[in-house]
């Protein structure tokens, strides 16, 4: 497991803490250190698979889509906090754009040899979670109210037990996609999350040809992966960039804030 060294170690309270009163939380004994409440939030984009399945994030280890409006959104939401993500997923940024700068990147790999340049690797989602919330030394700017999972299709189904809230943004489109998101809509209709708000269903703006060329670095376009998965990749085609019909932004949260897990490691 590699470690960033400037960062402080957990500790558990310490026995004379429990049973405080609450404003001894304020007390100059205490140290930055100390256990904390931290927000875990989810965050993803989907669509729908074209063979009609909701919850669509990934295919051939990339994006099945670009759209600038949802990377804007994304980094609104993550700058300067800690971001937890899958091996796969940080594989899934090209070189220039990891680790995602003004966040504390923390990558989760069974791989005890596994290294990230620029970000700590863990081997559990409970470390990640316990090391997201540890201050660093010197003070690096990161705020670690909250923090952010960010994909892919297996650390969000490890993440959504321990998740306050979850931010998606929904594509209308049809995608080639072989890893999914946690049905979220179905947890609505079972009562154990809601929809906090939506926005209005929105138009991507017209990407400029030089832009999506660009984009093409991280993402794999539909009708390229439908070429790698049935094993007849066409180096003559010229991928296609997906057609999205509209996008919007829905935030949900649990309905019984109690139900959260907490890290124990
Ligand atoms: N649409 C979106 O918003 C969005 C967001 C993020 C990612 N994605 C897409 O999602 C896809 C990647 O998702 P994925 O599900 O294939 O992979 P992933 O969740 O990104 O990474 C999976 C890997 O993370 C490690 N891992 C996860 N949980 C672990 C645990 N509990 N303990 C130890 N290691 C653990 C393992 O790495 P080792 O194999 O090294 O052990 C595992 O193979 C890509 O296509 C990416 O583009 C989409």
């Amino acid at each position: 497991m590699e470690h960033d060294s400037s960062r402080s170690g957990y500790h558990e309270p310490k026995p004379e803490q429990v049973g405080r009163e609450e404003n001894d939380w304020e007390n100059e004994d205490l140290h930055d250190d100390d256990l904390r409440p931290i927000v875990v939030n989810l965050i993803w984009a989907q669509a729908r698979s074209t063979d009609g399945r909701e919850g669509a994030i990934g295919v051939g280890g990339g994006m099945p889509w670009y759209l600038p409006e949802d990377l804007k959104h994304f980094k609104s939401l993550t700058i300067s906090h800690p971001v937890i993500m899958g091996r796969k997923t940080w594989e899934s940024l090209s070189e220039k754009r990891r680790p995602l700068p003004n966040r504390d990147n923390i990558v989760i790999s069974s791989n005890p040899q596994y290294r990230a340049s620029g970000a700590t690797v863990v081997d559990s989602m409970e470390a990640a979670l316990d090391l997201a919330r540890q201050e660093s030394i010197p003070d690096d700017g990161i705020e670690r109210n909250e923090l952010w999972v960010i994909g892919g299709g297996q650390v969000f189904a490890d993440a959504l037990p321990y998740a306050h809230r979850v931010f998606v943004t929904d594509i209308d489109a049809e995608v080639a996609a072989d890893v999914f998101a946690p049905d979220i809509e179905q947890l609505v209709r079972d009562g154990q999350w809601r929809r906090v708000s939506e926005t209005g269903w929105m138009q991507p703006k017209q990407v400029s040809p030089k832009i999506k060329a660009i984009a093409k670095l991280g993402t794999v376009h539909a009708n390229q992966a439908q070429h790698t998965a049935g094993g007849t990749t066409s180096e003559t085609q010229d991928p296609q960039p997906v057609a999205i019909r509209g996008y919007r932004f829905v935030d949900y949260e649990r309905t019984d804030p109690q139900s959260v897990r907490q890290a124990m490691i």
